[in-house]
């Protein structure tokens, strides 16, 4: 990241020092799924578009990659109405898809896709935080977790547990795909005062909650609690100039992919946080 835009950030930040009070930040962790719910009754699908640039970001996505023996079994946590699961199942034959959200409205509005095939798509609400995946998918039988803006929408404290949940499903060798805010993005520069619960965690306007990745706060997160290998962990940054207020500011998003380890010697790889 450009160091005079990091800095400048910064500045911006540090100004705004006045934290939402305890009674609204509990509040508003409690009732997540309540406020993505309501959030899902008001946009219904048309909030998000189609992720279609996916598998140009993610070779794994791609159809006929050889990263998996037979037909490769993915998971979308956080699946919403299922923007990144269509575009996927259409140019993947071959796969079978599992998608989780937890909010019930979301996975309703997926089950009841016209593009939803029992087949080869299982959709299921599932509270990443504490509602184990393994109660529906079988243990380390996962080939790619992709993590779409949605490790975003927990508090920090909740993060590790999302990481094991998913580590019991993925199978030695699988990958976690990842892309999703990063710090001093435009939007986290935008917050005004009273929207902060804490360092890079924001209440939007309708209650959802919205925390912005450093990489090393991932690779904490991946490598030293879930012991994964670390293939790629970087910022993108997309300049966007507004010529009428001649002020320069960044989209900045994290994308990373985590592998498990395959056998003794990889995992001693992954606990010195060493990256492939
Ligand atoms: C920004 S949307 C992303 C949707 C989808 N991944 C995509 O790329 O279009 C974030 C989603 O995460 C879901 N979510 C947030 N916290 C969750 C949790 N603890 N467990 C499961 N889903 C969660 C929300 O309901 C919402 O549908």
């Amino acid at each position: 990241m450009d160091p005079a835009y990091a800095a400048t950030a910064q500045r911006i930040l540090a100004a705004d020092s006045s934290l939402v009070p305890d009674f609204w930040q509990t509040k508003y962790k409690s009732e997540a799924s309540r406020n993505w719910d309501k959030f899902y009754n008001r946009n219904t699908t048309n909030f998000f578009k189609d992720r279609h640039w996916t598998d140009q970001e993610f070779e794994e996505l791609r159809p006929g990659h050889t990263f998996a023996e037979n037909s490769p079994v993915l998971l979308e946590i956080g699946c919403g109405v299922g923007n990144f699961v269509w575009p996927i199942l259409e140019r993947n034959p071959d796969m079978f898809v599992y998608a989780c959200d937890f909010s019930a409205r979301a996975v309703r509005f997926v089950q009841t896709n016209e593009l939803y095939n029992s087949a080869r798509c299982r959709a299921f609400v599932c509270d990443i935080t504490k509602d184990r995946l393994a109660a529906t998918i079988p243990p380390h039988s996962v080939d790619i977790v992709s993590a779409i803006f949605v490790l975003s929408a927990l508090p920090p404290e909740k993060q590790a547990d999302a990481v094991s949940n998913i580590l019991e499903i993925l199978k030695p060798g699988g990958r976690i795909l990842f892309r999703d805010y990063g710090i001093y993005d435009l939007a986290q520069l935008r917050f005004k005062s009273g929207h902060k619960l804490e360092e890079n965690l924001y209440v939007r306007q309708d209650g959802t909650l919205s925390y912005y990745f450093s990489v090393e706060r991932l690779r904490g997160l991946f490598v030293r609690h879930g012991g994964l290998l670390e293939l790629e962990n970087d910022y993108v940054v997309k300049k966007l100039v507004n010529v009428k207020k001649s002020i320069d500011s960044d989209r900045v998003f994290v994308q990373a992919k985590f592998q498990a380890p395959i056998d003794t010697f990889e995992i001693e790889h992954a606990m010195t946080g060493t990256s492939l």
